[in-house]
């Protein structure tokens, strides 16, 4: 298949034809990637069985996973709901649009294929103004996975999609790079009690702010044990994973500093490329293949800018082994270091102890 290449960076026009073509293939059943605030979606039409068979196998991905349903108004929830809690609107009216999902239980419309047979929708609004002109366009909700191949880290930037998808899909529109870099937070509105299943850019401080106390899926911090079922199917891959093996490293600055180096000293006596993940204000002190620096340490929205496109970088350098540094797990935090540690499998060093 040969996919089509739409700008939205260049002039109105251009962005206009590109709108209107990509709305045209969603419409008639294609599949087209697009810019969020988030991460690159693969957009397919969300009442539509077809269409969502076409992303899973433009994706790899397994079919139980369900797709997030993103609207342009608030107003285009009601028809894919079957009940509407009022915590909902409350979030809707703070966060929305805006990087959060809310999971509710699924109307009549919503086929099985687009909810990965489960009877919960989950739904975004998001705040990229291209995303929405796409959706408002195409008249359609959009069903839109992150546009990776499943198991890679999402997409942040157009070349992403093009380098996993390419030839696989109708179009992919290109919008620059994304502004927040971690894809959307996950919340379960469809229970009890509401839940966190996926930390991002709105933190559970943001939350709680409107909703009071928030549950944290107990899958969130820990590795999946065998028989631990995470409510959000999608949270049981191993994702965002880079090719390399990988470690988390914390500790004092100059001890995780000295031990990765040390590491990198035996690596490259054995010949294997390393490749190091550090805030710019420690960058510099490492001795390793590739160093990424990925944005300073009070500026963790830096960090979860630049986390992904980094460690698609560590596969593009051929690095066999990552150390990356360890952050705080408050705000946008508990979202970078949740994402690291999938793509780490967990994996700790702890520098300054004997295990050095
Ligand atoms: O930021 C984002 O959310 C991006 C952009 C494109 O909007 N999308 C995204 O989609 O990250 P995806 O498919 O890569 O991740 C969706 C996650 C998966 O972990 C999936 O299992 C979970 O949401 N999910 C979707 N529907 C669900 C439901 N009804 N119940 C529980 N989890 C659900
Ligand atoms: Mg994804």
């Amino acid at each position: 298949m040969k996919t089509a290449y739409g700008l939205l960076t260049g002039t109105e026009e251009e962005r206009q034809r590109a709108l209107k073509e990509a709305a045209r293939i969603l419409r008639a059943g294609g599949l087209v990637a697009f810019p969020t605030e988030t991460v690159y979606g693969l957009g397919g039409d969300a009442l539509s069985p077809a269409a969502a068979a076409k992303i899973y196998a433009a994706k790899g991905r397994p079919s139980d996973n369900p797709l997030i349903v993103h609207i342009a108004r608030v107003e285009a929830l009601q028809p894919l709901a079957a009940e509407i809690p009022d915590a909902v609107y409350r979030l809707a009216e703070a966060f929305w649009p805006g990087p959060l999902t809310m999971i509710v239980k699924k109307s009549e419309r919503v086929p099985r294929e687009t909810s990965g047979g489960l009877d919960t929708v989950a739904v975004r609004l998001p705040g990229d103004a291209n995303a929405r002109a796409l959706i408002e366009a195409a008249g359609l909700p959009i069903a839109a996975p992150s546009a990776n191949t499943s198991g890679r880290p999402s997409p942040t930037e157009a070349r992403h999609v093009a380098e996993d998808l390419g030839g696989k899909i109708d179009m992919i529109l290109d919008g620059g790079a994304v502004a927040v870099g971690l894809e959307s937070t996950i919340v379960d509105l469809s229970g009890s009690v509401p839940t966190l299943l996926r930390p991002g850019a709105i933190t559970v401080e943001m939350l709680e702010e409107v909703l009071g106390k928030v549950q944290l899926d107990p899958v969130l911090k820990k590795p999946l044990a065998p028989g631990m079922h995470p409510k959000a199917p999608g949270m049981k891959y191993r994702h965002y994973a880079p090719q390399a093996e990988m470690y988390l490293v914390d500790g004092a600055p100059e001890a995780v500093i000295r031990l990765v180096n040390k590491r990198a000293a035996n690596a490259k006596e054995r010949g294997e490329r390393v490749g190091v993940l550090a805030a710019s204000e420690t960058a510099g002190a490492y001795c390793a293949d590739a160093v990424f620096p990925l944005g300073q340490r009070e500026k963790p929205e830096e960090i979860a800018h630049n986390l992904f496109a980094a460690l698609r970088e560590m596969d593009a350098q051929g690095v066999k082994l990552i150390y990356a540094e360890a952050f705080p797990e408050s705000g946008v935090g508990l979202a970078i270091m949740n994402r690291m540690n999938k793509a780490a499998g967990h994996h700790w060093l702890h520098a300054g102890e004997e295990s050095e």
